[in-house]
């Protein structure tokens, strides 16, 4: 079992990771003193895999449960479904000493930390996550939202759960792609800050593949560590937490300019991340074979490196323009300057970027 713990004074959090203990959480919450029924708010693809572990292990530990159940897919995280939650812990009669459990991806996680930071004023939340981009990113460092129609995750607040529950068997039942797009998240933390964790990835890619259960363990293991010091030094994204938005400021650009249909994000992030090595490249602060190496694992994983064919650099760079409104007005890229180093790079001219993004891609 591997402990992690997010340092954030009187808000600080464990982040356990092991195999097979999904049936352990019910043991695990007598600790925290928390009052039933506990929630537990997932959708019928996860319950229908682990619901019903999950509820009986809570039973087994003299709790009385509900459920809630919103449908599968990032159209729901939104206020209405919000609003269904709410009705179903006001009927219920959950109170300010009452728990939520997020038992999903990062759809159910973020809609339910939201849920859980403004319902009664802000009540207990559990993560267990089930896919690798909500074991490696989403369910750690309290980011919770809903997407509103003008953006997404445009409403949320930062509220940190109290536990996040990690048991990297669920991994198996994962869909492919989904456990790709994770990955992408992955090697993220590889290039910003761990050369070792980019070398184990090259060197273990087919335990990775495999879901070979000790390979896994050990990139969720680093990623949450990683994530963790992250968050602990700047919860708000007052600085350096930005760094964590590697391959994300292209990658979100691809997403909104493809209208969240052709990409999951993780993929759009993969792309993202080698045209942000090539930026950093052409800016001269990565050298060309560090370079080469990120867009080379990018592509051994089977994830997307180029931007496609039919993508106009002009929507690309104007969603880039909305997204900078987003940010009080900077536009930031994270470059890497050898593998396990990035920084945060500000203000560079427009015109300059278009060149340089234009260059990266023979293809655009
Ligand atoms: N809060 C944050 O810091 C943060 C960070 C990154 C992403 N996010 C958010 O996370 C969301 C994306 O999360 P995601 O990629 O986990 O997507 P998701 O929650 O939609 O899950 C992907 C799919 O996998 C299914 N699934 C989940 N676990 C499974 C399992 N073990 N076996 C089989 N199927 C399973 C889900 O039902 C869904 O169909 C987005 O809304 C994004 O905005 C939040
Ligand atoms: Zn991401």
């Amino acid at each position: 079992m591997q402990k992690i713990r997010v340092e954030l004074g009187e808000r600080s959090y464990n982040i356990i990771i092991d195999s097979h203990i999904l049936d352990g959480i019910g043991e695990k919450l007598k600790g925290f003193g928390f009052s039933p029924p506990i929630a537990i708010i997932s959708n019928p693809t996860v319950y229908g895999l682990y619901g019903e572990r999950v509820q009986v292990s809570i039973k087994n530990a003299g709790f009385d449960t509900i459920t809630v159940i919103i449908p599968d897919g990032e159209e729901y995280k939104d206020l209405l479904w919000a609003q269904h939650i709410y009705g179903e812990l006001l009927k219920h009669g959950l109170d300010r000493a009452s728990t939520l459990i997020a038992l999903g991806g990062g759809v159910i996680g973020d809609i339910t930390g939201f849920v859980a930071s403004t319902y009664m004023r802000g009540i207990d939340y559990i993560q267990v996550p089930t896919t690798l981009l909500a074991q490696v990113d989403s369910s750690v460092g309290g980011k919770t939202g809903v997407n509103h129609r003008l953006g997404k995750n445009m409403i949320g607040t930062f509220y940190q759960p109290k536990l996040v529950w990690i048991d990297v068997d669920t991994l198996k039942t994962l869909p492919r792609r989904e456990l790709l797009a994770g990955l992408a998240e992955v090697i993220k933390y590889g290039v910003i800050w761990d050369e070792g964790l980019f070398k184990f990835l090259d060197d273990n890619k087919d335990r990775v593949l495999n879901i070979d259960r000790d390979a896994l363990t050990h990139i969720i293991k680093r990623s949450c560590e990683i994530k963790a010091e992250v968050v602990s030094k700047d919860e708000k994204e007052m600085g350096l937490r930005a760094i964590l938005n590697y391959g994300h400021t292209i990658g979100h650009a691809i997403e909104t300019a493809t209208e969240y249909t052709r990409y999951l994000h993780g993929e759009a992030v993969a792309i993202g991340m080698h045209l942000e090595a090539r930026l950093s490249l052409m800016l001269n602060f990565i050298d060309e074979n560090q370079a080469a190496r990120i867009k080379t694992l990018i592509d051994s994983y089977g994830l997307p490196s180029e931007m496609p064919v039919d993508i106009n650099i002009n929507s690309i760079l104007s969603s880039m323009q909305l997204d900078k409104k987003a940010v009080a007005g900077e536009l930031k890229f994270i470059l890497p300057e050898k593998i396990g180093v990035a920084k945060i790079y500000k203000g560079i001219p427009t015109e300059n970027m278009k060149a340089a993004i234009s260059k990266c891609s023979l293809r655009l």
